[in-house]
């Protein structure tokens, strides 16, 4: 029988962009989404969704959803603790076995709390196979870690009914699919600042990388872990071991930066298409309008290297989208128009 789905952040950008495929790809699964403010077409473009309304603050609707559902993806804020506890509240109410795959990010590896290669490239590669003992054990102040603990806690507890999976992407790029945000986080700010700065811009030499993923090849995998927990689990590792990067490539901020510089010079931007290397502290005071502490340091001064074996190894995972560095020119192309 086709599963029923709860699905929360289907108006953001990975959560609308896994609520549209999930629809369009499974036409016969029983799917509600959680919205606060559902959008005035929503159920014109999606007349089978239910949906419930309200917030992740509300705790009992969360719960009441979560234990009709046979799987549940939480999408839209991966540190939110109310809303992942109620969700393992109603699942762990229910009497058949049930599946929450959960969203969280590779910045729970990032070293931007780290002087020592701020700038500069950190050797250190993430496994989610090899380095999953580290990864589940990383220290509280780590981000994501207090929800990825969660759901660590209910695997524990709960492991013979309730199956998770934490997925964690990189920093993403590519149009979202869904009916709201379209727009990923990284390359909209970095014009922003390259704006007030008139030239896209690095630190130190430039060789801190980050990791990488389309939100296609993301979404191609989401849709393997989901249609395993149709399948009562398939292939997919679920517990301690459902620990997923998404990661397809790595790209260090110098070549962010010089891909930026050319394809703005050629849309004909007064920058000066040369990347200008900022001290440390300048690119601290960066992305002031973000209540979120060293935001600036993390996105454009840190590494976070991943490497996605588990999703290698189970499914085959391999990138079909183009890479960040052929696409952002259209990225560029759908935010500058908000920016510019
Ligand atoms: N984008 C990336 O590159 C990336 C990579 C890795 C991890 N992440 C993490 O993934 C999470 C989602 O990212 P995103 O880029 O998809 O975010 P987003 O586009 O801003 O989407 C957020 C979604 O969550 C919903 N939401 C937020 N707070 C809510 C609340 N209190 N009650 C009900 N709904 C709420 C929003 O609903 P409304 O439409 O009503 O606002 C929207 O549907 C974030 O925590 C982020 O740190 C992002």
């Amino acid at each position: 029988m086709a599963p029923s789905v709860f699905l929360t952040g289907a108006t953001g950008y990975i959560g609308g962009s896994i609520f549209h495929t999930l629809v369009t790809t499974h036409e016969d699964y029983d799917i509600t989404v959680l919205l606060r403010n559902p959008p005035g077409n929503f159920s014109l473009l999606y007349p089978n969704v239910e949906i419930v309304k309200g917030d992740f603050d509300n705790a009992r609707v969360i719960t009441a959803a979560a234990k009709k559902a046979d799987i549940v993806i939480h999408c839209g804020n991966s540190d939110h603790e109310p809303s992942i506890k109620a969700i393992i509240a109603g699942l762990a109410q229910r009497k058949e076995k049930s599946f929450l795959i959960h969203l969280s990010g590779t910045g729970i590896v990032s070293d931007f709390r780290d002087p020592k290669y701020l700038g500069e490239l950190n050797p250190k590669v993430w496994s989610d196979v090899d380095d999953l003992e580290a990864i589940t054990s990383l220290p509280d102040d780590a981000p994501h870690r207090i929800t990825d603990k969660i759901v660590l806690a209910a695997a524990a507890e709960h492991g013979d009914k309730i199956k998770t999976a934490i997925m964690c992407p990189p920093d993403i790029y590519g149009a979202g699919r869904g009916p709201g945000k379209k727009q990923s986080v990284y390359l909209p700010v970095y014009l922003m600042e390259i704006k007030q700065t008139r030239a896209p811009f690095f630190t130190g030499s430039g060789g801190n990388t980050r990791s990488w993923v389309h939100i296609s090849d993301l979404m191609n995998l989401y849709m393997k872990v989901v249609e395993a927990a149709a399948e009562g689990g398939g292939k997919a590792h679920w517990g301690k071991e459902g620990y997923y990067f998404a990661s397809t490539q790595e790209v260090s901020q110098i070549d962010v930066a010089r891909v930026a510089g050319k394809i703005l010079m050629e849309d004909g931007l007064p920058i000066n298409p040369e990347p200008k290397c900022l001290s440390l502290e300048e690119i601290a005071k960066k992305v002031s309008h973000v209540p979120f502490p060293d935001v600036a340091t993390y996105l454009f001064a840190s590494s976070s290297r991943t490497k996605a074996d588990r999703a290698t190894k189970l499914f085959n995972y391999a990138p079909s989208a183009p890479s960040l560095l052929e696409a952002m020119v259209d990225d560029f192309d759908a935010c500058k128009i908000f920016i510019l």
